[in-house]
């Protein structure tokens, strides 16, 4: 793949959050301990189903730039209910008033199953039971394939100037603000004293 000015700058944009997110969520570790498995699960859930509401009026411009918008989220339901988690559905987010703004929420959904496939992986090689966690990699051996397809739409519509570089940004910062909302534990209060 051809190197991506768009991606190179959503990096820029957004790898601050995305650090804060690693260092703060302890993601990993609820995941591996399967009494906080299901909540953590129910987390994901929650962040999926608001950025496909966040899309979903994109779908066919997606598609005809060469992207196929994949749902995810009856498949994560199903993980959960394996783990005898409950769905709280919250509320759901409004659609992205720009195409901009939804390309920068998918590059969130997307890239995240990259470090999803690393968290697997992990979990996997010290025999971690996996049990409900397919949504962490469900594309498999496709996944590569399926990120560069994302990414050179992503280019090409920058590229077309039918979209603004700094829409996608925002989208890709607003994302990662509703993950860190939605994963991120929230901090004990500390005492006075
Ligand atoms: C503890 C939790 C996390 C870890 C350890 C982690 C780790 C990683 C790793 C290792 C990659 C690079 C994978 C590769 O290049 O093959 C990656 C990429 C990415 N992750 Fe995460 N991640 C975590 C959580 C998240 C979350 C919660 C989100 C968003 C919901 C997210 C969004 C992304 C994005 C957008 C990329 C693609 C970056 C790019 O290539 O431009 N990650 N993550």
């Amino acid at each position: 793949m051809k190197s991506s000015p768009v991606l190179h700058a959503l990096r820029l944009a957004t790898g601050d959050l995305h650090r804060e997110i690693e260092a703060e969520s302890r993601v990993e570790l609820r995941l591996r301990d399967s009494a906080t498995r299901p909540a953590m699960v129910a987390c994901f859930l929650d962040f999926h189903r608001r950025v496909e509401a966040v899309v979903e009026p994109w779908r066919d411009e997606l598609r005809d730039g060469g992207f196929e918008v994949r749902p995810r989220v009856r498949e994560m339901r199903e993980d959960l209910e394996r783990l005898g988690g409950v769905d709280e559905a919250g509320e759901v987010a409004s659609a992205a008033p720009t195409f901009g703004e939804a390309l920068g929420w998918l590059y969130v959904a997307e890239g995240s199953m990259l470090g999803g496939r690393v968290i697997r992986r992990g979990l996997l090689q010290d025999g971690v039971p996996l049990t409900g966690l397919g949504f962490l990699d469900p594309w498999g051996d496709a996944t590569g394939d399926h990120w560069r397809a994302f990414v050179t739409a992503m280019e090409s519509a920058c590229a077309s100037g039918r979209v603004r570089q700094t829409d996608v940004l925002k989208g890709g910062r607003d994302a990662f603000k509703l993950a860190f909302a939605l994963l991120v534990p929230p901090r004990p209060i500390e005492s006075a004293a």
